[in-house]
């Protein structure tokens, strides 16, 4: 069952009935003035850091669903009746609802009553602010008189103070009134130098500021008393919750449309000149006006949102395929892009399963998400990887999460996985590779933030480096730490006390855990370092690092293989995890998956025989779950992992996540119709006629699919932000694809399915138009390359010297 369909053309999802399973939601903005929006119009904004700048409330995990938003509310001011086009919060039986989910900006309307109306909600490129156009039409044949109504809930900035802290949160809320724009300034009298507005184009016929007011007491955002009156009360906030509420009233001819805008925007003056006139405690407008009555204009705020379209036009045109499969197309050419720039973004720190109060930009995470997002804009990648390795440890190791507004490591997440390290390696690798930009390599970065402590960012990965191998275990096998990718295999916790953090935990010394599959990343990161040292001719470093990870490819094949896979790890105990000797938790997918990523056991046929073994035992037609058996109990010395109910999660869930290892993998193995089968399980355009059953959007990837053993077998949960994200849309452009960046120029090397017969792609690589066409001519993955009509050797496209920007290659299979 479909809840709606996908717009290619237009580059939208449709959604067509407002009853989604779960909300399903979108981002605005993608610079630093975010926000989130559910098809109803549920959801919150914020400046940088959805903790600690948050501008309005949401209520997570409220009954009914999907509270706190940008709520439009219309009233008949003939019959006294009130509506919501957006469905929620009043929930009447409107018709003609559709929520157009598009690249940056949402569209909610309906018609009720014979009035027609739809809201345009966007951010504007370099703006930290948000427009709202509301569109009212009269289908009717008389006039209609028609209250509208605008409003949202402030939020006291610092969203886990604003949770908890009532005491004083109900004292310190205080707002202004000017020229009918509704000024939120908690704290601006003291430490704080930013404050929040919103702003309508009509004449108000009225507005409210205090909650209570405008809702009534006892009452929801579903029926406002002042909407319900028709009035609202002009109320001024003094501490409780103050809110925004505008009221514009209407009296529209039969067929008569008009056009109301509003502005909702954060806003900061220097220290020194807050208030005006100086020394009173008036926020200083001199300098937010023009910006307020610039975008109140419906063709500025119309103009803004054509420079938006542009430019989500110009980053999609980077790279665009066109395969014998849509769901292959759609997701590379629209909603994975779009998706990797949401992750790029928010990290996993704010989406509706994650409360921006939890967890800030973590380390790895970031690293990772850069593989979907770099060639997108390459300059904010930079920035990201100066900004993680400022926060590494001076041991090499790293703060598990930074908080994006202050870029400090967060002690309260901890560190020591052992992982984290190496994908600063990958991430900077990822950049090199897109950007040929060798100078980031001689950037001085500073550990731990730590002025005086600045050394290269090379220098900077000769540490991730190194910190594996200051911390090999007994069959030298990297430790594991805290854990490894999975946060959930914690084998130095042993934890037994209720409401213990199992990632922040240990009670053992951790000098005996081992992890396959950091070994596996090891192999992997250390090859791409030994060729960033190469091409900068520290020859004998690379060697040095070749041999490493030699010794660690067999210590691997030696210590880590089980006989018939690769073994997940060794416990506290020595004892072995993910073999075939324990019960439960027999074969793992993140070390069988990284390790033939990395190239273990390519040549001697174990790459073959794990991938065998995973597709036999770990893939189910819902995509590849994390391990089996699943765990049925809870085991103290594997920790968070066993703690799920079997199917969910860690525990023997489909973790979306790691299935693109498997993908690359097969095709490492030459597998194309492998690699492109497992892609399709778990593409979320392929899912959508199932949507009944998966639940969350069928334009994004979830993090988790509920693995076989649950009783909700195929769910999704956790949409939007995870590493998913950025690991299909690499394993299927740079793998099955085969559109592939590397030091040297762009590889061309698809292993696509036996009955394709080719595809076509453009890709803006270094400056440089790539018009690819590949054709299958015989059944393998062997390719010649014809560049410009000229075959060359190989499959690297050297890069065009002189003026040429455009290049045509032409790619024969067989
Ligand atoms: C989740 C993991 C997550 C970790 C981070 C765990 O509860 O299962 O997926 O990475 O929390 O804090
Ligand atoms: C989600 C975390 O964000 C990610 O870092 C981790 O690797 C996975 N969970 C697996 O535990």
């Amino acid at each position: 069952m479909k809840f709606g369909h996908f717009d290619d053309q237009s580059r939208e999802y449709v959604i067509t009935r407002p009853d989604t399973p779960l909300p399903w939601i979108n981002y605005l903005g993608c610079q630093a003035y975010f926000g989130i929006i559910s098809n109803t119009a549920g959801g919150y904004s914020f400046y940088r850091d959805a903790r600690l700048r948050r501008l309005t409330r949401y209520r997570y995990n409220n009954v009914p669903m999907d509270f706190g938003g940008r709520y439009i509310y219309l009233r008949d001011d003939q019959s006294g009746q009130f509506w919501s086009p957006s469905w929620q919060p009043t929930r009447n039986d409107i018709e003609d609802y559709s929520c157009r989910h598009g690249m940056g900006y949402t569209t909610i309307g309906s018609s009720f009553g014979g009035i027609e109306a739809h809201t345009r909600y966007f951010v504007p490129l370099d703006e930290t602010l948000e427009i709202w156009q509301l569109t009212i039409t009269n289908r009717r044949t008389t006039r209609a008189q028609i209250s509208s109504f605008a409003s949202i809930e402030f939020c006291l900035w610092d969203a886990q103070d604003d949770a908890t802290n009532f005491q004083r949160n109900f004292n310190t809320g205080q707002v202004e009134v000017e020229n009918g724009v509704i000024y939120h300034k908690t704290e601006y009298r003291e430490r704080r130098n930013h404050f929040a507005y919103f702003a309508c184009s009509q004449p108000g016929a009225g507005f409210d500021t205090q909650r209570e007011a405008f809702l009534g007491a006892y009452r929801g955002w579903d029926s406002p008393a002042a909407v319900e009156a028709g009035q609202l009360t002009n109320s001024i906030a003094h501490g409780w919750s103050p809110i925004g509420a505008h009221q514009v009233t209407l009296d529209l001819a039969p067929g008569e449309t008009r056009q109301i805008v509003f502005v909702l925007g954060y806003h900061e003056n220097p220290v020194d000149q807050k208030f005006d006139p100086p020394g009173s405690q008036t926020i200083n407008k001199t300098s937010v006006k023009p910006i307020i009555a610039k975008y109140l204009d419906p063709a500025q705020a119309d103009a803004a949102f054509g420079r938006l379209r542009e430019y989500w036009n110009s980053l999609l045109g980077i790279l665009q395929v066109d395969t014998p499969d849509i769901h292959t197309n759609r997701m590379v050419n629209i909603w994975n892009a779009y998706q990797c720039m949401a992750t790029f973004n928010m990290s996993r720190s704010a989406s509706l399963y994650e409360s921006g109060i939890g967890r800030g930009l973590g380390f790895r995470d970031s690293n990772q998400d850069l593989l979907g997002f770099v060639h997108m804009v390459p300059a904010r990648a930079r920035e990201r990887i100066l900004d993680l390795a400022s926060t590494q440890l001076p041991t090499g190791g790293a703060y598990h999460q930074y908080q994006p507004l202050t870029k400090r490591g967060n002690n309260d997440i901890g560190g020591g996985f052992n992982d984290d390290p190496h994908w600063l390696i990958i991430g900077v690798s990822t950049y090199l590779k897109e950007t040929g930009d060798w100078s980031i390599l001689d950037e001085l970065v500073p550990y731990d933030n730590q002025p005086g402590s600045e050394a290269t960012l090379y220098d900077h990965l000769q540490r991730s480096f190194h910190y594996t191998l200051e911390r090999l275990g007994p069959h030298g096998l990297p430790l594991i730490g805290r854990a490894d990718w999975n946060d959930c295999l914690n084998l130095n916790c042993f934890s037994d006390t209720p409401g213990q953090s199992f990632q922040t935990t240990t009670n053992k010394e951790g000098k005996v855990a081992e992890s396959v599959f950091i070994a596996g990343l090891f192999v992997h990161s250390g090859q791409e370092l030994a060729a960033i040292a190469s091409h900068r001719g520290l020859h004998t470093e690379a060697a040095a690092c070749l041999t490493e990870v030699k010794k660690m490819n067999q210590v691997v094949l030696e210590h880590g293989w089980d006989g018939e896979w690769y073994l997940r790890a060794y416990d506290d105990l020595g004892a072995k995890v993910g073999s075939n000797d324990n019960e439960e938790g027999k074969i793992f997918i993140e070390s069988n998956g990284y390790c033939v990523l990395a190239g273990i056991g390519l040549d001697d046929g174990k790459a073959g025989k794990a991938l065998a073994a995973v597709h036999d035992r770990l893939a189910t037609r819902h995509g590849i779950v994390v391990q089996q058996p699943a765990f049925s109990t809870y085991y103290l010395n594997l920790g968070e992992i066993s703690s799920y109910p079997p199917g969910y999660k860690e525990n023997a869930g489909i973790f979306c996540h790691v299935n693109p290892w498997v993908m690359i993998g097969e095709t490492r193995l030459g597998h194309g119709d492998q690699a492109h089968d497992y892609y399709s399980r778990i593409n979320p355009s392929a899912r959508e006629e199932i949507s009944d059953l998966h639940r969350c959007e069928p334009y994004v990837y979830a993090q988790m699919i509920a693995g076989r053993d649950a009783p909700t077998f195929g769910e999704a949960k956790n949409s939007w932000l995870t590493g998913t994200a950025a690991w299909n849309y690499y394993a299927i452009v740079q793998w099955i694809l085969g559109i592939r960046t590397t030091l040297d120029g762009l590889q061309i090397a698809p292993v696509i399915p036996k009955s394709w017969p080719g595809f076509a792609a453009t890709r803006v690589f270094r400056g440089v138009t790539y018009n690819i066409s590949i054709e299958r001519r015989g059944e393998g993955n062997h390719i010649s390359l014809l560049v410009d009509g000229t075959p060359i050797d190989g499959n690297i496209v050297p890069l065009p010297t002189g003026a040429r920007k455009e290049v045509t290659v032409k790619g024969i299979l067989s």
